[in-house]
């Protein structure tokens, strides 16, 4: 059987995305994995909240708006490396980038507010197929007073505040009680490493204890 994979792209990485991709692809291929990219909403997020603060959106529209932003990156992505995207949750042979529109219109059970990012969706999609959660960013984990956590459980990111997962995500996990991996996009084999479960770097967050 193939290890399912949801690994969570950051807007932050959007410069080394298509490479770090292609590597991903390139590594993935002759190994029982199958790899389900979510795009984050990056800088074509970013436009929609700088549009919500000059014309303002009701928080349906910002919701909607903030996906297609996703759906952005990911053709973005598409464009960039040549993987297929895909709408839906199918197996499939290999790497394919999701395009989460159309699914979470007709999945419509987040709220719809700027707390459930790319994040929150990442994990939804994990929680539906079944897939370990890896969210890939640009720093090396959860930092507390400038120290890497290696592990935390969702309830004391809750009691943190700000960290650098959006505020809905550990409510996720620990309702679905599902575990997320933080890891630094920048270092190629911390993301293969955690895909093949090793937790040597990176933040462990527990939504299940
Ligand atoms: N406690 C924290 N630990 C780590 N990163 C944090 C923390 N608080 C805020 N951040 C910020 O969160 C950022 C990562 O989140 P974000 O910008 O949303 O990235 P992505 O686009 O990859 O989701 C980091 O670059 C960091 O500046
Ligand atoms: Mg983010």
């Amino acid at each position: 059987m193939k290890e399912k994979v949801v690994l969570k792209l950051g807007g932050s990485l959007i410069k080394q995305g298509p490479e770090l991709l292609l590597s991903l692809k390139n590594w993935v291929k002759d190994r029982k994995i199958q790899l389900l990219v979510v795009p984050g909403g990056g800088p074509f997020a970013n436009q929609i909240r700088d549009m919500e603060e000059t014309t303002g959106f009701d928080d349906d529209t910002a919701h909607w708006l903030a996906i297609l932003s996703m759906e952005q990156y990911g053709i973005y992505l598409r464009e960039k490396t040549k993987i297929e995207t895909t709408a839906t949750l199918s197996s499939f042979e290999g790497v394919r980038i999701l395009l989460p529109y159309r699914f979470l219109t007709d999945n419509d059970d987040l709220p719809h507010s700027w707390g459930v990012t790319s994040d929150t969706i990442g994990a939804k999609f994990a929680q539906m197929s079944g897939a370990n959660y890896i969210k890939v960013t640009d720093v090396d984990g959860i930092l507390q007073e400038g120290n890497l956590l290696r592990e935390i459980t969702a309830s004391d990111i809750i009691k943190m505040g700000q960290s650098c997962v959006d505020t809905c995500l550990p409510n996720y996990l620990i309702k679905h009680e599902m575990n997320c991996t933080i890891v630094n996009g920048n270092y190629f084999s911390r993301i293969t490493e955690t895909i093949m479960g090793n937790r040597d770097t990176g933040t462990y967050i527990r939504g299940k204890f």
